[in-house]
């Protein structure tokens, strides 16, 4: 297989290309001050909140969140990996991608062969389901379930045999290989030595990540023994709270999704595309999460929850209502489409088909779930019930950003209750209540403070890396012992080596390391909503000035901690050797520190 792609190439892409023509193909942008701004395509909007700027090669949408460099465009845009992504850049530059000729980290290393592993035995299951001795028990079953040859063939499912030993006989034939399938989670090992399959006389159904990489896979018993699931369990490349059964499927089954449904079960999954509801995924046995959501939310800006019709379903529900009440910005919407008593969405799109699916008259809004929920046995004429409705309310507009739906709720509430609008208002900017006087949460209250300051000082950085360059020492930033120092050390050297690096370039010089994640999460704020205001909040200068102020509040919280550390040490001042005293005069000269004898 080819090498990794240099990271210097990368680096040059992205000087040569310009995001604003790569984007401009694909999306119509129209220039508004200093950036370039468009209609999302990763969300529904009727008025532009998707920005693209020239100077930093970045695009961030404050709709929906989704940002990225132009690599990370193509990604997501045009449902390319990263390597796709890459080589359609290096074509529109005219160029040709080189590849490294030793092959990347070992870690990467250790991983790509986990993946091709999983393709291996994919196709392993898949040929056992076509002709072991014993598939017809599986092939009557998937019939008698109303799944057809077509289908099983579009989800890749696939056959475990009955017995111990079919997948390490045909794909664990040395050590190094079996060492590879345990990894997988394929096989499981021994007490007394050796290894046996995982899977035995079980439906197989691979599960793909968005990437189309296989992860992991799902093994459903042909009857009802227990356990009628078995997973894959948690890998260096599976993890549950983060993937959703179908999802790579749905992504690909039509160009843009007006929506997706959220289900709970494979076979739900099977059972709808199955009625040409193509638009579903499940989450793999576990509670939704916030990973999926937003994962979702970057592809369509509408999600519906299907969950089963009993206890289980309806707890699953109320927690997907919770999760996605952060998420709420202005341009998303969820809904949920509860089931008859007993029933699931398999069953449902069975008896009713998928005109009785779609019925959006059936689609309960989350906002009116909410309500009902809060408002049951409510009576308007006791002031008691108002005042609960209030204070149970609370807590979950608290959790939704600003934005029409909030206020929308939020008015409807004050109506129920008859409350005045702007005290409800005024209630719920309030601080929340001040935690315990327990130390520790203090401390991390006062942490989280510094933490934001930390934050605030990169996101600088973010907007206009140069400013770096006007703090000639940062060395003592090194001794912050706060979560990020490293980040922003790391950052800070990166740009002294690079200066006129931009945000794009520091995204992909990063991609894949630990410094990704907070980086997407941290780069959007880079990009101000402020237009419109009188000061150039984007000026160099002004920059300048926010990061110097920034970083001085920062030596100065690290010097406090310093002295606070040295005190802490000694119960009284007396004790303190003259070398602390020394120390700590210089540290602060204001101090009362006795003199020395
Ligand atoms: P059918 O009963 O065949 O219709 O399956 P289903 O896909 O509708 O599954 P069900 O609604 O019973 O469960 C929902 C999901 O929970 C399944 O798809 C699995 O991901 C998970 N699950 C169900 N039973 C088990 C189990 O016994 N073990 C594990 N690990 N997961 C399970
Ligand atoms: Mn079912």
């Amino acid at each position: 297989m080819p090498g990794q792609i240099p990271k210097t190439f990368i680096d040059d892409l992205l000087t040569r290309t310009d995001i604003v023509e790569i984007i401009d193909g694909f999306v119509p942008l129209r220039k508004t001050g200093s950036n370039h701004k468009g209609l999302c395509p990763f969300h529904d909007e009727k008025t532009p909140s998707f920005t693209v700027s020239q100077e930093k090669q970045f695009y961030h949408c404050f709709g929906c969140g989704a940002n990225g460099s132009a690599i990370t465009f193509l990604m997501e845009y045009r449902h390319m990996d990263f390597v796709t992504a890459v080589e359609e850049m290096a074509r529109r530059a005219g160029l040709e991608v080189p590849r490294e000729g030793s092959a990347g980290p070992a870690r990467d290393q250790k991983l790509t062969e986990l993946y091709e592993l999983q393709e291996l035995v994919v196709q392993f299951y898949r040929k056992q389901l076509k002709q072991h001795p014993e598939a017809e028990r599986a092939v009557n079953y998937l019939k008698q379930r109303g799944i057809t040859g077509e289908l099983a063939a579009k989800f890749e499912l696939g056959y475990a045999p009955p017995g111990w030993d079919h997948l390490i006989k045909a794909l664990g034939l040395s050590d190094a290989a079996q060492k590879r399938l345990l990894k997988a989670g394929l096989i499981i090992q021994r007490d007394q030595g050796g290894y046996y399959d995982r899977f035995r006389d079980r439906i197989m159904f691979p599960i793909r990540d968005q990437r189309g990489r296989v992860i992991g896979f799902g093994g459903r018993v042909l009857d009802d023994g227990t356990p009628k699931y078995l997973n894959s369990p948690e890998t260096p490349i599976f993890h549950k709270g983060r993937e959703l059964y179908g999802f790579y499927q749905a992504r690909h089954a039509g160009k843009n999704l007006q929506r997706l449904y959220v289900v709970e079960g494979y076979m739900d999954v099977l059972a709808l595309v199955q009625h040409e509801v193509s638009n579903v995924a499940a989450t793999l046995g576990t509670a939704a999460t916030a990973d999926h959501l937003e994962s979702i939310f970057r592809v369509t800006p509408e999600i519906v929850f299907c969950f089963d019709g009993d206890e289980a379903g309806r707890k699953a529900a109320w927690r997907a209502l919770d999760i996605s009440l952060p998420l709420l910005r202005d341009g998303r919407r969820v809904f949920f489409l509860f089931m008859p008593e007993g029933k699931d969405p398999d069953d449902f799109v069975r008896e009713h088909g998928k005109v009785g699916f779609e019925d959006l008259k059936k689609y309960v809004p989350l906002t009116d779930y909410l309500l009902r929920e809060l408002t049951r046995d409510f009576d308007p004429g006791i002031r008691e019930h108002k005042s609960k409705l209030i204070h149970e309310a609370t807590p979950y507009l608290r959790k939704m950003p600003q934005g029409s739906l909030k206020q929308l709720l939020q008015d409807e509430i004050a109506g129920l209750t008859s409350l005045d609008k702007s005290i409800f208002d005024q209630q719920l900017m309030e601080t929340k209540p001040k935690p315990q006087s327990y130390p520790v949460k203090v401390s991390r209250l006062q942490r989280k403070t510094e933490r934001t300051l930390l934050a605030q000082v990169i996101r600088l950085l973010l907007i206009k890396p140069k400013i770096a360059l006007t703090i000639p020492d940062f060395d003592d930033l090194a001794n912050i012992n706060l979560p990020g120092t490293d980040f922003l050390k790391d950052l800070i050297q990166l740009i002294q080596a690079t200066p006129d690096i931009t945000l794009a370039r520091i995204l992909e010089t990063w991609r894949g390391t630990k410094y990704e994640k907070r980086l997407s999460e941290l780069a959007p704020i880079a990009e101000s909503p402020y237009e419109k205001d009188e000061v150039d909040i984007h000026s160099e200068e002004f920059l300048a000035i926010e990061f110097s102020d920034a970083i001085a509040s920062l030596r100065e919280w690290s010097r406090k901690e310093r002295i606070k550390k040295k005190t802490s040490k000694v119960s009284s001042l007396d004790e303190l050797t003259e070398e602390h005293k020394t120390e700590l005069r210089n540290l602060n000269p204001k101090a009362r520190i006795p003199p020395e004898n």
